[in-house]
């Protein structure tokens, strides 16, 4: 079977993380984003105590956001960045940090570190955010005649602060993306085999262009006009690299709407 590679990444700092060490997801051979492009984009600085991850997320509503079980599983406090385009720079022009204790963290009761399933979770910002021109939700998808779509095929956006190449040793401090088409689920199965679930949704990766380690948690975004529907989280891609061509894999969004919206509902 394929080894599988989270997309987090580990802080430079960090010694030996069991779990973590083999994870691997960033964006390799993007394009560099601008300001307000991707204003659902969040930025997460995941602290484990003594040691930090940087992982992405999705802004959906004032007080939400969407990531990846695997980057929160554990988590004492996270820093949300938000508006952001360069992490390194504090004094960016609508940027926005804000700190998030565990009580704000909300991991899906059924993920599973060894097989990646159901590798989503929340976060509740502690203070509503007000929407800007860089600091925007992204929608949930809808269904169209009834029934979800797949996006199979279509063309999607995935952006983050994730390694920009298989030889880098850390996050971009700016962020980036690629847009791709949505592999159809029955050739990324044929890739991945047994790993791929019909709650997860693949993105092709070809000419080097990929999700990488630092990306986790992120957006893969299917415009539509001027609406951006968030189809899926960053989760992980194959441990043999980000550009070798194999596709990347998220969680398929439209399968996690009931789990998403209790949580929202119940804290109303
Ligand atoms: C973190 O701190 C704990 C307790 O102080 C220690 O056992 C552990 O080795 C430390 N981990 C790292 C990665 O430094
Ligand atoms: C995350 O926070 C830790 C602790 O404050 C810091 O050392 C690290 O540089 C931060 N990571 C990034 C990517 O900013
Ligand atoms: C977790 O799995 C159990 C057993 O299959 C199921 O009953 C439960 O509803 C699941 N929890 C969630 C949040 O999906």
């Amino acid at each position: 079977m394929i080894k599988l590679s989270l997309f987090v990444l580990l802080a430079a700092s960090c010694t030996a993380v069991p779990l973590l060490s083999e994870v691997e997801p960033f964006i390799t051979n993007g394009e560099l984003a601008e300001a307000g492009q991707f204003p659902y984009q969040a930025g997460l600085n995941v602290s484990f105590g003594n040691w930090s991850t940087w992982c992405g997320g999705t802004l959906i509503s004032h007080y939400w956001i969407i990531t990846a079980a695997h980057c929160m599983d554990g988590a004492e406090s996270v820093t949300v960045y938000l508006g952001a385009i360069n992490i390194h720079d504090e004094t960016e022009v609508g940027q926005k940090r804000i700190l998030v204790q565990k009580s704000g963290i909300i991991v899906h009761s059924n993920y599973t570190a060894s097989t990646v399933v159901n590798d989503i979770s929340l976060i509740r910002l502690p203070t509503f955010v007000t929407f800007t021109d860089r600091i925007r939700g992204a929608n949930l998808p809808r269904r169209i005649n009834g029934n979800y779509p797949t996006y199979e095929s279509v063309r999607a956006f995935a952006s983050g602060w994730g390694r920009d190449s298989d030889a880098s040793e850390t996050v971009s401090p700016v962020l980036r993306y690629v847009e791709m088409p949505v592999m159809p689920q029955a050739l990324c199965r044929m890739y991945w085999s047994g790993a791929v679930t019909e709650k997860m949704i693949c993105m092709s990766t070809t000419s080097g262009k990929s999700t990488c380690h630092g990306d986790s948690g992120g957006p893969l975004i299917y415009k539509q006009g001027n609406s951006s529907y968030l189809i899926g989280s960053t989760s992980f891609g194959t441990s043999m690299g980000c550009q070798v061509g194999f596709p990347a894999v998220f969680t398929r969004i439209s399968s996690y709407l009931e789990w998403i919206l209790n949580h929202l509902i119940s804290h109303v």
